[in-house]
C-alpha cells in the first residue's frame, strides 16, 4: 500500500504571509497565483490575509473575497494533515460508494468539509477520479485507492496516522 506523506503546513502569522505574496507586488493579475502560494505554504487562506491581499493588489476586500470564494480549491479552513476524498459519481455509487461513505463518517466521526477533532483527516467529496473501473474510489491528497472496503479504509487510515505521528 503506497502512503502519501502528511502535510506539513507551517503555522499562519501575516508577517510570513506577507513575505510569501511580496513576489507578486505591481502584478495586478497575479491575485490567483498569490493564493496560490499562500495556500501552498499555509493549507488555507486565512482570513486575516484578506486586507494584506486587497492592499498589494488595490482590490477591495469584497473582490478578494469573491474570487477566493468562487474557486472552490480555496480553503478558508486549516485542513488536517491528509485529505480525503470520496466519490460520489454513478460508477462507485454502483459499486456501494454511499455505504461507504456512511462508514468513513462513522469511523472519522466527522462529514464532509470537516476535520476530524486529533487534526489528522479533512473529508471532502469528488465526481469522478477517472479509476471507475475498480470503483469504489478515494483519493489521499494525490494517491488514489480503489476497490475500498471499509475494512482496507479503517487499516489505510490507520497507517496514514502512524506515520504522520512519526514524521511530528
Ligand atoms: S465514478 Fe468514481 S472514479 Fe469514476
Amino acid at each position: 500500500m503506497q502512503l502519501v506523506q502528511p502535510a506539513n503546513h507551517r503555522e499562519f502569522s501575516l508577517e510570513h504571509a506577507s513575505e510569501v505574496v511580496e513576489e507578486f507586488r505591481g502584478q495586478p493579475s497575479a491575485l490567483i497565483n498569490a493564493l496560490h502560494k499562500l495556500q501552498e505554504t499555509f493549507g488555507y487562506i486565512d482570513e486575516a490575509a484578506m486586507p494584506m491581499l486587497a492592499k498589494l493588489f488595490n482590490l477591495s476586500r469584497a473582490e478578494v473575497h469573491g474570487v477566493t470564494s468562487f474557486y472552490h480549491d480555496f480553503r478558508r479552513q486549516k485542513p488536517g494533515r491528509f485529505t480525503i476524498k470520496v466519490c460520489q459519481a454513478e460508477a462507485c455509487q454502483a459499486m456501494g460508494s454511499e455505504a461507504l461513505t456512511d462508514a468513513i463518517q462513522k469511523h472519522l466521526g466527522c462529514s464532509f468539509h470537516e476535520t476530524t477533532a486529533d487534526g489528522m483527516f479533512t473529508l471532502e467529496k469528488v465526481y469522478c477520479l477517472g479509476n471507475c473501473a475498480c470503483s469504489p474510489n478515494i483519493m489521499v491528497d494525490k494517491q488514489t485507492y480503489g476497490r475500498v472496503t471499509e475494512k482496507s479504509f479503517k487499516t489505510l487510515t490507520s497507517a496514514l496516522a502512524a506515520k504522520a505521528s512519526g514524521a511530528k
